[in-house]
């Protein structure tokens, strides 16, 4: 019998409780355990799926052992109810012990899940959640993954260069929603536009016709959009049917509306929309030309989008950071996370070392058919953008 085992079988003889600081050694070989908390289930499945798979695709082709210690997942379920989330995340750092949190569907969830990081002091992993205020919310948060201001000022620079006077706005109404339209609005009015009109649509099983018949009876030259990942399909089923198209309204927005995983599936009413964002499948580099390939073989042809992008950059970063720290988990471990950049599919990323937020390019894109397939192809950048919803 080794020594370690030995005195750890002496420590439970005398009742004593053996905690992972007698035995550091021990500790740091064991398992990281990554919680991810993500909505597998309900209107937002497709987040979720596309997280997993990003994030299991970055430890099937980098390895799933950092610094000695085996990287192992515990995914959980919220179907996008943020009490769910918060549950899960609490029995994950209690009971499943786990080193890090990840995930986060929607800005809700991850505002329920916050205070759970910060009171066990657990590095968490924002993957999608893009509503600036999100990164404030736990000093112990990362993102990976995007904020609508970032993703809504590209669009709203190119807009009024490119014959687009007014404007009406329509939004999801709740935090990124509200970020977008605050950020649309001042971005294109400093640029000489105008806001005609504010609307704001449920998040659930929204009913777009009403919204969009209002649209079309203010004439503006175009809407701009922000809605989350999965809905943009039914929106523009919507936008053709009611005829906004053939009025001559163009359709403008953030990246969410256009996503790859359903883009594919819209239709001649995607095409020509133009819209700002830092990820998209056609992406001309080879990093992300090899991230789509490997994706879709591990995924039964699937296309990825921004949110498989999220799932493996969070990895990457955590893999780094566990290098760093070798093995290290807690304070140490979120401090390894702070100031990594580096190349992603999406291009060329920086995770600030003072606000934890992501610091990415944002690229304005038009949707094009290629090779018989719907695209946003990029045609210019916003280099290294900072969240502009924190004053930057
Ligand atoms: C959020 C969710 C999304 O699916 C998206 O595309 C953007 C933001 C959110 O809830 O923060």
């Amino acid at each position: 019998m080794n020594i370690r085992l030995r005195l750890h079988h002496l420590a439970i003889a005398a009742g004593l409780v053996v905690s992972s600081t007698l035995l550091p050694a021990q500790a740091q070989t064991a398992p990281v355990k990554v919680g991810l908390v993500l909505s597998l289930t309900g209107p937002f499945a497709s987040t979720g799926k596309q997280i997993e798979s990003g994030a299991r695709l970055y430890l099937a082709q980098h390895g799933d052992v950092a610094a000695g210690r085996k990287i192992e997942f515990v995914i959980k379920d919220d179907g996008g109810v943020p009490d769910q989330a918060k549950r899960m995340a609490q029995e994950m750092v209690v009971n499943d012990k786990v080193d890090v949190l990840g995930g986060f569907v929607l800005t809700p969830l991850a505002l329920a899940v916050a205070p759970i990081a910060t009171q066990g002091k657990t590095p968490a992993i924002v993957m999608s959640a893009g509503t600036s205020s999100v990164i404030d919310a736990s000093p112990y948060f990362v993102r990976v993954s995007f904020t609508l201001p970032q993703n809504s000022v590209g669009v709203a620079e190119w807009a009024p260069k490119n014959g687009i006077k007014n404007v009406v706005t329509l939004v999801s109404d709740y935090g990124p929603g509200i970020d977008a339209e605050v950020s649309f609005k001042k971005r294109f009015e400093a640029r000489g536009g105008v806001v005609k009109e504010a609307i704001r649509v449920p998040v659930r099983n929204p009913d777009f016709s009403p919204f969009l018949q209002k649209v079309r009876d203010e004439k503006p030259d175009a809407v701009f959009v922000f809605l989350p990942a999965g809905v943009g399909t039914q929106f523009m089923k919507q936008f053709a049917a009611r005829g906004l198209d053939k009025a001559g309204i163009r359709l403008i927005g953030t990246g969410d509306v256009t996503e790859d995983d359903i883009l594919n599936d819209m239709g001649d009413v995607a095409m020509g929309v133009v819209t700002s964002h830092h990820y998209s499948a056609a992406h001309p580099s080879p990093e992300n030309q090899a991230f789509v390939e490997a994706f879709k073989k591990a995924n039964g042809g699937k296309r990825p989008n921004y949110m498989a992008v999220a799932g493996y950059d969070g990895m990457r970063v955590l893999v780094h950071a566990l290098k760093a720290t070798q093995g290290k988990g807690g304070e140490a471990l979120l401090n390894a996370m702070k100031g990594q950049s580096f190349d992603s599919p999406r291009g060329p990323v920086e995770i600030d070392a003072q606000t934890r937020d992501i610091v990415q390019n944002v690229y304005i894109r038009r949707v094009e058919r290629k090779d018989g397939e719907l695209y946003n192809v990029e045609f210019d950048v916003m280099k290294a953008v900072r969240d502009p919803g924190r004053g930057n």
